[in-house]
C-alpha cells in the first residue's frame, strides 16, 4: 500500500539529486566568478575606506602640527559642503616649501584664453597673462572648474568646452552640449571640470581655454570658477 508512494519519493529524490548535481556543475564557475567579484568589490571598498581614513589621519596630524597649542577645532576643514572653500582654507595654511596656486577667474571675460585674479594664492608658482608658470620641477596636480550659464538658447545647440593646456598645447579637454531640446531653453546651468597630474619643469606654463567663453558664469557662483595647481612630489 505504501510502496507506490515510497517509489515515487525515491524517484523524486533521485531526480532532485541529479538536478542538484547538474545545477552545481553548471553554476560552479559562475558562482566562483560571483565570489571573486564580491571579493574584488570588498577589497576595493576596503582600500577606499583605508585611503579615506589615512587621508583623514594625515589631515588631523597636519592640523595638529600647525597648531601646537591644543584648541577646540573652530571648523574642521573637510566637513561641510563648500568643497572649494575647504580647499582654500587648507591652502591658506603655510605649506612650507611646497608650490601651490589657487586663482579665481577674473572678469570680464573677453577671450577664449581665460585670465585669473592674481590676488588668490600663489605660493612658489608664477602667473602672467593667464598662464601659471612653474618655478620648481615636479609632479603637479592641476584642477580647473568652470561654471557656465546660457540665459537664452539660440536656435542651434551649443558646445561648451574646457581645455587644459601645458605650454600652449591642449592636454585634456571636456565638452558638454546644451540647448538640444526645444523645451527648457532658458537659464541652462552647467559646470565643466578637469583634473590632471603631470610632471612639469621650470618655466612650463599651465593655461585654460574655453569655447563659447561668453557663457562662463562669473555671477551665480563667483567663487566656484577656479584654476588650482599643487605640487604633489618631486620629479624622481
Ligand atoms: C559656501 O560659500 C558661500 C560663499 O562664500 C557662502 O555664502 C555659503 O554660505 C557657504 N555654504 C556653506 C554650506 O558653508
Ligand atoms: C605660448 O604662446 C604665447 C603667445 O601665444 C607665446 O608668447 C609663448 O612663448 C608660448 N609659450 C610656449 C611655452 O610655447
Ligand atoms: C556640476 O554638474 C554636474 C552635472 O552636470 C552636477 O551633478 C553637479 O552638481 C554640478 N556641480 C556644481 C558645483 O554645480
Ligand atoms: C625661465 O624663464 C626665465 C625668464 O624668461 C629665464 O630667465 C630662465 O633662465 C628660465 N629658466 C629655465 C630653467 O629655463
Amino acid at each position: 500500500m505504501s510502496s507506490v508512494p515510497q517509489q515515487t519519493s525515491l524517484h523524486q529524490l533521485n531526480a532532485s539529486l541529479g538536478a542538484a548535481m547538474n545545477v552545481s556543475e553548471g553554476t560552479v564557475t559562475s558562482h566562483l566568478r560571483a565570489t571573486s567579484r564580491t571579493y574584488f568589490y570588498f577589497t576595493t571598498a576596503t582600500l577606499v575606506l583605508c585611503l579615506i581614513f589615512t587621508l583623514a589621519t594625515i589631515m588631523v596630524l597636519v592640523v595638529q602640527k600647525k597648531e601646537p597649542i591644543p584648541q577646540p577645532p573652530e571648523k574642521f576643514p573637510l566637513i561641510g559642503g563648500n568643497c572649494s572653500l575647504d580647499i582654500l582654507s587648507i591652502l591658506k595654511k603655510p605649506l612650507g616649501t611646497e608650490s601651490s596656486a589657487y586663482l579665481q577667474v577674473s572678469k570680464p571675460i573677453r577671450n577664449s584664453k581665460l585670465t585669473w585674479n592674481k590676488d588668490g594664492i600663489l605660493n612658489g608658482i608664477g602667473y602672467h597673462n593667464g598662464n601659471l608658470i612653474i618655478q620648481s620641477p615636479g609632479w603637479y596636480i592641476i584642477y580647473c572648474q568652470l561654471q557656465f550659464v546660457v540665459p537664452n538658447c539660440p536656435d542651434n545647440p551649443i558646445d561648451l568646452k574646457l581645455e587644459l593646456l601645458i605650454n600652449n598645447k591642449t592636454k585634456k579637454q571636456t565638452l558638454v552640449t546644451v540647448c538640444e531640446s526645444k523645451t527648457g531653453t532658458k537659464n541652462i546651468y552647467r559646470n565643466l571640470s578637469q583634473f590632471f597630474l603631470e610632471n612639469l619643469n621650470v618655466n612650463n606654463t599651465v593655461s585654460i581655454k574655453v569655447k563659447e567663453f561668453q557663457y562662463v558664469d562669473t555671477n551665480t557662483f563667483p567663487l566656484e570658477s577656479v584654476l588650482a595647481a599643487f605640487k604633489y612630489s618631486n620629479s624622481n
